[in-house]
């Protein structure tokens, strides 16, 4: 039988120095708020239980946290890490397992990089991810000899050769549960800064006869967020990620650092994107798809062998199939785009329903809105909009049916029909000549 799995996730920080209106943990990286990319990583491990400790300042957190199926444990005030370790345990009562402790500012660890934690529980009673730092700074330094972890002691409390260790606490502490709270119970705030250190337990636990050791893991995927910088630098290191994967898994990035992903980007094999491409949160793109550049896309399934942009932006709700185009200067949302299908220049398709092989024109818009409500516009199979289309929604487009360039359509247009909404042309013979004539006169005569 393995053993079960919970996780303490702490989100108590007041990050002050995001100076933001909402709490640090809930800015996103790639997307997606950073205590959710925490949250799907526990998941991934087969949590059972998740218990988020937050101040009583962070209600969009608890909301936050709430909606997404974690238990609460409020820590008030805020007296170190440890502490709020301890704060977790009436809502892990009765849990006998490992718990692993979390931080919802450091959103980057990889799943199988905390597999590899667990996993330690093999071999030790106690397991911490570390990393080698390039500046260790004012992280935790870990002592250790071989596989074995002898202590974590916090910069504040370092003697002049324990601040030359390079080798740095991620944060990341696991244990079972009875251990944990155990030596949480015993952890006092007699050091420099006062505190409640969740690191001084691989010390107490050692000292009841428990074994420690150290997960390794990069700079970069530990990285804690506290500021708008550190913020920038995690996207960074998520966008290296996903280029990286992107191109190992057959997608061509002709200019790799000028595309952008989002967490759940998907991209089959034999994709090409071009530079400057945004992907936003929901998009899928099918085998052979072509992004030409400056496109954005989001929420947004594109088919086999698509051909979109340059310059396209498409949102939320567009459903592409296969070899469809949507070119330069178009803008889809809530569009669902049958086979075949082009939208090549200058146009917006919204809460719109084409069929299969459908042409639309150049300069073609569906008039969606009415200032209150949203309404469809349907394009049959085959059907053709003439260029300069205004398509006044609801409207249906019959199958097969021409639209002449230039009108507003507000009728439906039954299949295989012509329809005109424009004002017929009237041509007059030699009005020009006339015309002329005339002006020519009138000046002539002016002193
Ligand atoms: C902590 C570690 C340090 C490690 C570093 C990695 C301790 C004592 N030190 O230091 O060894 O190298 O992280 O980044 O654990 N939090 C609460 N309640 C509190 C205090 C903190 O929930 O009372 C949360 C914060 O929101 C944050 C996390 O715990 O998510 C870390 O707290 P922070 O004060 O940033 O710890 P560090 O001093 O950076
Ligand atoms: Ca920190």
């Amino acid at each position: 039988m393995t053993t079960k799995r919970a996780a303490i996730i702490l989100a108590a920080g007041k990050s002050t120095r995001m100076k933001s209106s909402r709490s640090k943990v809930l800015h996103p990286v790639g997307g997606r708020p950073m205590i959710d990319w925490v949250t799907a990583l526990a998941r991934g491990a087969g949590v059972e239980k998740i218990v988020c400790v937050v101040g009583e300042g962070n209600a969009d957190v608890r909301a936050a946290a709430e909606s997404s199926g974690l238990d609460i444990a409020i820590q008030e005030p805020q007296q170190g890490t440890g502490h709020a370790v301890q704060c977790a345990k009436d809502a892990l009562a009765g849990f006998e397992g490992h718990v692993v402790v979390l931080y919802a500012d450091t959103p980057l660890i990889s799943g199988p990089t905390l597999s590899r934690v667990f996993e330690a529980f093999e071999t030790h009673a106690m397991a911490v991810l570390g990393f080698e730092a390039e500046d260790p700074a004012a992280y935790g330094r870990l002592v250790t000899s071989d596989s074995d972890l002898h202590a974590i002691v916090e910069a504040k409390e370092c003697t002049a050769d324990q601040l030359k260790l390079t080798l740095c606490n991620s944060g990341v502490v696991a244990a079972s549960a009875a251990d944990l709270f155990s030596a949480c119970d015993r952890v006092t705030n007699d050091n420099k800064k006062g505190e409640y250190y969740l690191t001084d337990i691989v010390e107490i636990l050692r000292g009841d006869g428990k074994s420690a050791t150290v997960v390794h893991a990069s700079e970069a995927e530990v990285l804690g967020v506290n500021d708008r910088s550190d913020l920038s630098n995690a996207e960074k290191a998520f966008q290296t990620v996903m280029r990286e994967a992107a191109m190992a898994a057959g997608v061509s990035l002709k200019h790799p650092e000028t595309v952008f992903f989002s967490y759940d980007t998907v991209l089959e094999n034999d994709v090409t994107v071009d530079a400057n491409v945004v992907f936003g949160p929901g998009v899928t793109v099918r085998r052979g798809a072509t992004i030409h550049a400056f496109s954005h896309l989001e929420g947004t399934d594109v088919g086999e062998g698509a051909n979109i942009g340059p310059y396209a932006r498409l949102r939320p709700g567009t459903k592409l199939a296969e070899n469809t185009k949507v070119g330069n200067f178009v803008e889809t949302k809530k569009a669902v785009v049958g086979k075949g299908s082009k939208i090549n220049h200058l146009s917006y398709v919204g809460d719109a329903e084409l069929g299969e092989n459908v042409n639309v024109g150049a300069g073609t818009i569906t008039c969606n809105y009415d200032g209150y409500n949203k309404h469809k516009t349907t394009i049959k199979d085959g059907a053709f909009v003439g260029s300069n289309s205004s398509l006044v929604a609801p409207v249906t487009i019959g199958e097969g049916a021409f639209l002449g360039s230039g009108g507003v359509v507000t009728k439906d247009v039954p299949d295989d029909a012509l329809a005109l909404a424009r004002a017929g042309q009237v041509n007059k013979d030699g009005w020009g000549a006339r015309f002329r004539a005339v002006q020519e006169k009138l000046k002539a005569k002016k002193p």
